[in-house]
């Protein structure tokens, strides 16, 4: 099965970017999500490798094939790139039963210069509906069949001619949750029955992260991070991965305070509390920065002479920094920047995952539970500590009061601190608030 390469891929329709420079390498026999808020480019990218729609520049690879570059001119046609397809509205076929839906693609592919016969397809519809456990409905016809099983007769048509590479545009999104769960798990088998590359688009954090191997951050048309499911979680590369990934999503809290040359800081946060970061390997935080500021000259520069080339358009819809929400009592602060004081290189955000807040009664800094949703697995809570509120998930049964007076300590090595000026992630570490001064 092939490997997908992308390189410089960029599509905008006038000024407008809907994927923005985006270079991309798909593993042999992956399964990759694309994940992002609708409207970020993930079915135009989808689209471009399957050849649905043209890139405006850009070099497409599939299994060492170039299947599009502009460069060159190449652009190999959609039913020459071996690809199947499966879109949110899947259309069966009414008139037609499960088999013939199953069937009727079969009719006209080639293989070996020849069109298969009666025989042979027949034991390829009987191989994929055997996948997908629909043996038992072949004589129905669509009206008769549930919504799941209409589902699964639509990927048993689309993995019915074998396609090297099988894109999936939210292809759950039109089912009840218990069904779309089910789904996911006859996909991921399905994945490793067929060896095939798939690639499934999804605005879903849920379904990104348990279906892929890798997923596939982008907004904006711009790729942000690109790793397995548990890297993107517990290291998002920015502020931004962190917040779309999670649920409940990462608290965000800002901290102010200067490095010493290994990376410990000493904070001030959330008011008047304090609190000492530790990374868990020493870093220079200054040196960060000011390879950070170099970057950002060098990208700069980059897109100068980008947009100064004959032809060049300059992208409307801006890439903005990310706001960020930060929690409080009266207010649903978000970080735009506006009406602050300047960020300056003391400034930090930190990341914190709700289950990695722990409550106890003696050690760290006060709390009062100011909202409890218990599930029976897991309670989420809202605790408030002056005005600020944070979001922490407590795992087993316990009930909590609201009201109710308890301590709270970051646990691990998984908070995150991330640079304030970009949103990118500078490193992870411990949290220790420090309890003679709360
Ligand atoms: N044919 C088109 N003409 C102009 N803009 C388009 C066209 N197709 C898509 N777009 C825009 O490009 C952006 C990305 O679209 P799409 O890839 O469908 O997003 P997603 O699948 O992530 O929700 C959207 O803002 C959309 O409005
Ligand atoms: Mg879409």
């Amino acid at each position: 099965m092939p490997e997908i390469v992308l390189e410089h891929v960029t599509k905008r329709w006038g000024s407008f970017y809907g994927v923005d420079d985006v270079s991309l390498q798909i593993p042999d026999n992956s399964f990759i999500t694309l994940l992002g808020p609708s409207g970020c480019g993930k079915t135009t990218i989808l689209r471009m490798i399957a050849g649905l729609e043209t890139p405006t520049s850009g070099k497409i690879t599939i299994g060492g094939q170039v299947v599009y570059d502009s460069s060159t001119g190449i652009n190999v046609p959609p039913n020459r790139r071996n690809v199947g397809f499966l879109f949110q509205n899947y259309a069966l076929w009414p008139n037609m039963t499960v088999y013939e839906n199953i069937a009727f693609g079969l009719k006209n592919i080639r293989r070996d210069g020849r069109k298969l016969t009666k025989q042979e397809i027949d034991e390829r519809v009987e191989a994929v509906s055997r996948v997908v456990k629909i043996g038992m409905f072949m004589d129905r016809y669509p009206a008769e069949l549930s919504g799941g099983q209409q589902q699964r007769v639509a990927i048993a048509r689309t993995l019915a001619p074998e396609p090297q590479v099988l894109f999936m545009d939210e292809p759950l999104s039109n089912l009840d949750a218990k069904l779309r769960l089910e789904m996911r798990y006859e996909l991921q088998r399905l994945h490793v029955e067929t060896g095939s590359t798939f690639v499934y688009v999804t605005h879903d954090q849920m379904e990104a992260m348990t279906l892929a191997t890798k997923i596939c951050l982008i907004n904006n048309g711009v790729l942000q991070q690109f790793d397995a499911p548990m890297t993107v979680y517990d290291r998002p590369a920015n502020t931004f991965v962190g917040d779309f990934v999670g649920n409940p999503s990462m608290n965000f809290v800002e901290a102010k305070g200067t490095a010493y040359e290994d990376g410990e800081i000493s904070l001030s946060l959330l008011g008047d509390k304090r609190a000492v970061f530790c990374p868990n390997e020493p870093v220079d935080i200054r040196k960060w920065q000011s390879e950070r500021d170099e970057k950002e000259r060098i990208f700069r520069e980059h897109e100068k002479e980008r947009f100064s080339k004959k032809g060049a358009v300059e992208k409307s819809n801006k890439d903005e920094l990310f706001a960020y929400h930060v929690q409080k009592v009266d207010e649903f602060t978000v970080n735009d920047g506006e009406g602050r004081p300047a960020v300056t290189q003391d400034d930090f955000v930190l990341g914190i995952r709700p289950e990695d807040l722990h409550l106890g009664t003696n050690e760290g800094i006060p709390v009062t539970v100011y909202g409890s949703m218990p599930t029976g697995m897991e309670s989420t809570l809202k605790l408030r500590t002056g005005d600020y509120l944070l979001t922490a998930v407590v795992f087993g049964s316990t009930m909590f009061t609201i009201g109710e007076e308890k301590k709270m300590v970051a646990d691990g090595k998984d908070v995150l601190l991330f640079d304030r000026t970009s949103g990118k992630l500078i490193c992870a570490g411990a949290l220790n608030f420090r309890p003679s001064e709360n």
